[in-house]
């Protein structure tokens, strides 16, 4: 499979561990960044560009990581098509793929160790999507459309203050 993959400095290791393990497996990844843990760099960037390959099908899958994988989640959904789920178990990221079909799957790299976020996207890479009902279900999430992030000058502490 063709995946996207994207960290900020918080989710580094965890995505290079992740990155090794796909490769090894014969995935073809496209390792959008960052490249080091020691430079701070802000988690939007990265959600966005993996999550625009997924949406322009450049890739079949994306993975994001991020301290708690929750920022990387919050933007890459802003996409259409993008259906991204936060997994901190095996379980969860089983049922991400079996009912809702994720396509971008976000890790936090301050939450879970290099085995465990390993342990969790082995899972989600090898879980085929149940559909019938839930196919249904997740053709009615794209009947509203992304959301337009506008301006970020119009957001309140957006000068980095916040
Ligand atoms: C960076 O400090 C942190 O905020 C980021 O990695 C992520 O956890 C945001 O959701």
């Amino acid at each position: 499979m063709r995946i996207a993959a994207g960290a900020d400095h918080a989710g580094f290791a965890v995505k290079q561990a992740v990155v090794r393990h796909l490769r090894a497996q014969g995935h073809e990844v496209v390792d959008l960044g960052t490249s080091d843990a020691g430079t701070s760099v802000d988690y939007p960037d990265f959600a966005h560009a993996v999550a625009e390959a997924v949406a322009a099908r450049d890739v079949e899958r994306g993975v994001l990581v991020c301290g708690t994988g929750l920022g990387m989640c919050m933007a890459a959904n802003r996409h259409a098509r993008v259906r991204a789920a936060d997994c901190t178990t095996p379980h969860l990221a089983e049922m991400s793929r079996r009912h809702n079909d994720a396509n971008v799957l976000c890790l936090g790299g301050r939450l879970l160790s290099e085995d465990e976020a390993w342990a969790i996207t082995e899972v989600w890479m090898a879980t085929p999507f149940d559909g019938g009902r839930h196919a249904r279900r997740v053709a009615a999430i794209e009947r509203v459309g992304a959301g337009d992030c506008g301006d970020p000058a119009d957001l309140e502490g957006a000068d980095g203050s916040g």
